[in-house]
């Protein structure tokens, strides 16, 4: 399985913070934007990821990830030179996947819930053709919105309908297999100019392959693509971590609980960045002892066979 990143786009609506910078890279609240999707990937246990952004932001990306190594993971680059849709990160991700089914996320998509790493390691594990994730929201017009029935088989998928058949949206966060690159390239941009994710998904429903997997009212998953909902997004972060202790998408508490990083390398990061909360948090948890049971708290499966590095 391999992992895409796409965070490209030009970042309108949240101007004039996007005027010199890409959005995915402003902070939510204590990280940059691009670690909540990455974190996610990693949770997934994917290990190579691509990370799609515009010719002029691709080298702050590279700054911020470098090759991934040091999170114990590989990511490679790609340049999307104009935002055509969400479905051309497919086809700039041809050749890294290959024959690999692939995880596709939204770089401004947050996704947070007890029980989240277990439920996408087994649609990762289960997956078959195409999965998508529903998420009840108050104002599914906004999003692509998907129509199930009662087994929980998408019956309907429509982007932002005037007069939608479901509460429930699609979130930005999708599994799909090798095919999906050739459907991506039939696709006909859409009124805004833009291939369309939900046109994509239209397609595995057609032929009875679309899965929805469903995440409960316990989930968290938050877009922050206004100003209104990233001011959101990061109160939510900041009062969640506060209240708990953990840091949410904190990726090298992420690398080392997945046996990636050692126990050394996380003390030196932590160490390299002191001055901040971050790298006080990461101290902690290099001096930790019984870090499995802190793990646990976080979301507790035994698939994860985590932890080796004590
Ligand atoms: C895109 C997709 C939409 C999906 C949403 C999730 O919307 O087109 O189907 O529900 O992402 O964030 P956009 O961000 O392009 O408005």
């Amino acid at each position: 399985m391999k992992g895409i990143i796409l965070a490209g786009g030009s970042g309108t609506r949240l101007s004039p913070s996007t005027d010199s910078m890409n959005k995915h890279l402003l902070p939510v609240y204590d990280k940059p934007m691009i670690y909540y999707p990455l974190s996610v990937l990693m949770l997934g246990g994917i290990k190579e990821v691509m990370i799609i952004s515009t010719p002029e932001d691709i080298a702050r990306f590279e700054t911020l990830l470098g090759d991934g190594s040091a999170l114990g993971i590989q990511i490679v680059y790609k340049e999307q030179a104009e935002p055509k849709g969400i479905p051309e990160a497919l086809i700039l991700g041809e050749e890294f996947t290959g024959k690999d089914d692939v995880t596709l996320i939204l770089a401004d998509n947050i996704f947070f819930g007890q029980g989240f790493t277990t439920l996408l390691r087994n649609a990762i594990k289960n997956h078959q053709h195409a999965t998508v994730f529903g998420y009840r929201v108050k104002d599914p017009e906004r999003f692509g919105v998907v129509e199930f029935d009662h087994h929980q088989k998408a019956i309907s998928i429509e982007e932002k309908p005037d007069d939608p058949k479901s509460d429930f949206a699609v979130t930005g966060l999708y599994i799909y297999d090798s095919r999906a690159v050739k459907i991506a390239k039939k696709l006909k941009p859409s009124e805004r100019g833009e291939l369309e994710i939900t046109d994509l998904n239209k397609e595995y429903l057609k032929w009875n392959q679309l899965h929805v997997e469903l995440l409960g009212r316990g989930f968290a998953w938050m877009d922050t693509g206004t100003q209104e909902s990233l001011f959101d997004a990061a109160e939510f972060i900041k009062t969640t971590q506060q209240r708990q202790g953990f840091k949410i998408a904190c990726l090298e508490e992420i690398a080392f609980y997945l046996g990636y990083i050692s126990r050394d390398i996380l003390y030196e990061k932590g160490k390299s960045m002191e001055k901040t909360d971050y790298g006080q948090y990461l101290i902690e948890i290099a001096n930790r002892k019984h870090s499995q049971q802190y793990w646990d708290t976080i979301d507790h499966h035994p698939m994860l066979g985590l932890v080796e590095n004590e």
